[in-house]
């Protein structure tokens, strides 16, 4: 956020970003609330490309996506969609003129969520792989519009040719953990007006242990704390301390129900490592067990994989943010999800 905040306000041309980071990181909360931060003198249109569904028209219907989103932001009707679809890319840069003139010395950010969406659908052939390059034309010259993307890939993994044409003018933003005294914040004081409720030092150290800072697991780890605060209070009216403790903690993550509600990040994360390099999901399998992670050579024993390949999957999993190097080996970054695994 700091880094847009200096990317955007401060400076009297707005730049494109991609904001990349693995499942449920906080990509898209930081589209959505940036937005809050911004001012009178930058609009953001967020679009969602998730939504755009199977484009059976071509690129004209996702053009038509982002011209709606661009409508909201700025308040100028979009173009007709039979013009979008007759004549796609001449319209879309008439209308992105319009806009410009309209905003006059205001800004606007294109923001365009879960943009993988776009290769997925250049390797479909619904959209031409010429996509990127006339995007990208359609902002060059203004000094008011840019893109924000954000997604999955990591920028190594976007070489592909269809993104080729933003990297020189695209500022690459990483979300990744939260550092500890963000987790705390955010647990021991969430934007809730008074707040009551606290926790001892030893359980924010450890709900950061078991989270590893991960944004999502945070907000469920701190979510069930308070729902069994209420339930005690309220519903068993019980008289208890407003302190949350380590048994708090243990109780709350060991309810089968937790786990469960973490299924949508921890599924997540198990389904991206069938992407890319193989192996990936056989070396999780086999990490599961060791909480102090394995040496590289007992891996190598453990799985079917050759060097080669070994070393890719290892490398895919730690730029996800999946597992990390120790002098000793490797290790899954997420307790919690190490816990997922075996369950
Ligand atoms: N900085 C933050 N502070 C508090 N909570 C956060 C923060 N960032 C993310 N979260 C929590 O994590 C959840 C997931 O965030 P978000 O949907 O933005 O992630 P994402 O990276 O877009 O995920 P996906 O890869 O699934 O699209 C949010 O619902 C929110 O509860
Ligand atoms: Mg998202």
């Amino acid at each position: 956020m700091r880094q847009l905040d200096e990317l955007w306000l401060n400076s009297h041309q707005v730049q494109s970003v991609v904001i990349y980071g693995h499942r449920r990181m906080g990509k898209t909360s930081i589209l959505r609330n940036v937005t809050n931060r911004l001012g009178a003198e930058i609009k953001l249109a967020y679009i969602n490309l998730l939504g755009v569904g199977d484009t059976s028209q071509g690129v004209g219907e996702v053009l038509m996506a982002i011209c709606d989103g661009i409508a909201e932001a700025v308040n100028l009707p979009p173009p007709a969609d039979e013009d979008l679809l007759n004549l796609p890319y001449p319209t879309f840069r008439r209308y992105l003129q319009q806009v410009e003139t309209k905003l006059d010395n205001q800004s606007l950010i294109i923001a365009l969520d879960e943009f993988e969406q776009i290769e997925e659908l250049i390797n479909k052939g619904k959209i031409a792989p010429d996509f990127m390059k006339v995007l990208r034309a359609s902002v060059q010259k203004s000094k008011h519009i840019a893109f924000a993307f954000a997604g999955l890939h990591t920028l190594e993994e976007m070489t592909e040719d269809y993104f080729q044409p933003f990297f020189a003018s695209v500022i690459p933003i990483r979300v990744s953990f939260l550092p500890p005294a963000t987790s705390h914040q955010i647990l021991a004081n969430p934007a809730i007006e008074d707040f009551p409720l606290d926790y001892t030092r030893e359980t924010l150290d450890q709900i950061h242990e078991l989270t590893a800072g991960q944004p999502y697991l945070v907000q469920l780890v701190g979510f069930g704390l308070v729902n069994r605060y209420n339930q005690q209070v309220f519903e068993q009216k019980r008289d208890r301390d407003p302190v949350f403790t380590l048994e708090d903690l243990e109780a709350v993550i060991n309810n089968p129900d937790f786990l469960n509600k973490g299924r949508y990040y921890f599924t997540g994360v198990w389904g991206q490592a069938t992407e890319g390099a193989p192996g990936q999901q056989e070396i999780l399998r086999i990490l599961a067990p060791h909480p102090s992670g394995l040496s590289q050579s007992a891996l190598a024993a453990a799985t079917n994989l050759d060097e080669a390949s070994l070393l890719a999957a290892l490398e895919t999993l730690k730029r996800h943010d999946v597992i990390h190097q120790t002098p000793e080996g490797w290790l899954l970054s997420v307790e919690l999800f190490r816990r997922w695994l075996l369950s």
